[in-house]
């Protein structure tokens, strides 16, 4: 429990726990936080790296002993995505990265992993290699073919399967109650990369997954000061308990400013979300049939492949992330971004500003993205000045 959570003096209820209060209400109040002694309703940050015991060598506060197991200025930040995922526990890690590696590593040698094709290259690369060096199976599967992950698993050897959705950078949909049925028949766990659909848009616990993860870097911070991860929980079991002890054992744990940072940006998540939503798909609307254009990536276009899964799986918005696939290949690719404006070009995503960048460029010679695709990261401006800017970009 959090030690500034206010007691509502008319039932006696922890507010932050009271369920007819919606996500929304105590995202944006940081859990109700109410400092007791000062007033304050804003958290401090938490600098101690250790904690003190009483007389008797009893810990004064028997969740917290050691800074690398943890620190009460991360409850805030971890109770808020509790609360939007409708999760168990939460854990804040280092980085996006950090929080999917925790996973990862709380396999044992010879299980077995099915991940996408398409995903955040980073982890994609990595996993390959650690799959390898630590006896794991790998296996990736097609995420626009809804058939393939079942082709994927291995009965009784496959033990995560890991989505990513929307996924970087086609946007395709992978149904997520579809994948727990899955990993479910062949006794997998699910985890969701949920980084680019947010609480806000999705909540993948509900659909059946078993483990939630957030580069926090991203929409959850939602002002480009900050790299932190996160990951939720459906259950708090064995699994999870030895995701925990990675993080203690390893010390993947955010800096106190950084948490303090975090729960200060979620607070305006679900604004932030809901307008970068209904800006990317005014943009997509605008520039669908642009003559410069050969397609348009965004699942809220009846034309994405995945727009009928995500009005189903998606609520209130089909996010910020859009790409575009600009006709004359690379070099008129690098062309329309050297002519933006407003956009500002750099990798990233999920900020208060809009970003531009060509992912191929990023991820060199072995990427499967496609040349000619430009990712926008939409973000809380005039959505008029982002649309006149790709218009004088792309003639
Ligand atoms: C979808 C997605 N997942 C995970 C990550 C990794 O997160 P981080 O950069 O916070 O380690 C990223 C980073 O770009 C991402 O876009």
């Amino acid at each position: 429990m959090l030690s500034g959570i206010r007691v509502d003096s008319l039932t006696g209820n922890l507010m932050s726990n009271n369920p007819e209060l919606s996500p929304e209400t105590l995202v944006a109040q940081g859990m109700h936080y109410v400092d007791p002694s000062t007033g304050a309703i804003v958290p401090p940050i938490q600098a101690s790296t250790t904690f003190a015991r009483d007389d008797n060598y009893a810990l004064l506060n028997s969740a917290h002993s050691y800074g690398r197991d943890g620190n009460p200025g991360y409850r805030i930040a971890e109770e808020m995505l509790m609360r939007m995922e409708g999760a168990t526990d939460a854990l804040l890690f280092s980085s996006g990265m950090a929080a999917a590696m925790a996973v990862v590593q709380a396999l044992e040698p010879g299980d077995h992993i099915v991940a996408p094709k398409i995903m955040y290259w980073g982890l994609r690369n990595w996993l390959r290699h650690f799959a390898d060096n630590w006896g794991l199976g790998l296996d990736l599967f097609d995420p626009g073919d809804p058939d393939d992950l079942a082709k994927a698993v291995i009965k009784g050897t496959t033990k995560l399967v890991w989505l990513e959705t929307p996924c970087n950078p086609t946007w395709d949909v992978v149904d997520i109650a579809h994948a727990a049925s899955v990993a479910d028949d062949v006794g997998a766990l699910l985890a969701v990369d949920s980084t680019v659909a947010t609480p806000v848009l999705t909540r993948p616990i509900e659909d059946g997954a078993d483990i939630v993860m957030h580069s926090a870097t991203k929409y959850l911070n939602g002002h480009a000061d900050v790299v932190a991860g996160a990951l939720a929980c459906a259950n708090d079991d064995e699994f999870w308990q030895r995701i925990r002890r990675v993080r203690a054992e390893g010390g993947a744990i955010p800096g106190s400013f950084e948490a303090w940072l975090l729960q200060r940006g979620m607070r305006t998540l679900y604004l932030r979300v809901r307008q970068a939503s209904s800006a990317a798909l005014r943009i997509a609307e605008h520039f669908e049939h642009h003559k410069s254009l050969a397609a348009v990536l965004y699942p809220g276009l009846a034309s994405h492949p995945g727009h009928a899964i995500a009005t189903r799986q998606m609520h209130g918005g089909y996010g910020g992330m859009l790409s575009l696939r600009v006709r004359g290949g690379e070099k008129t690719a690098l062309a329309v971004m050297q002519k933006l404006r407003v956009f500002i070009r750099a990798t990233s995503l999920g900020g208060v500003e809009s970003l531009a960048e060509h992912r191929y460029s990023i991820e060199g010679p072995d990427s499967p993205i496609p040349k000619d695709l430009i990712r926008l990261s939409i973000g809380i401006e005039n959505v008029d000045d982002l649309i006149s800017d790709l218009e004088q970009a792309l003639i």
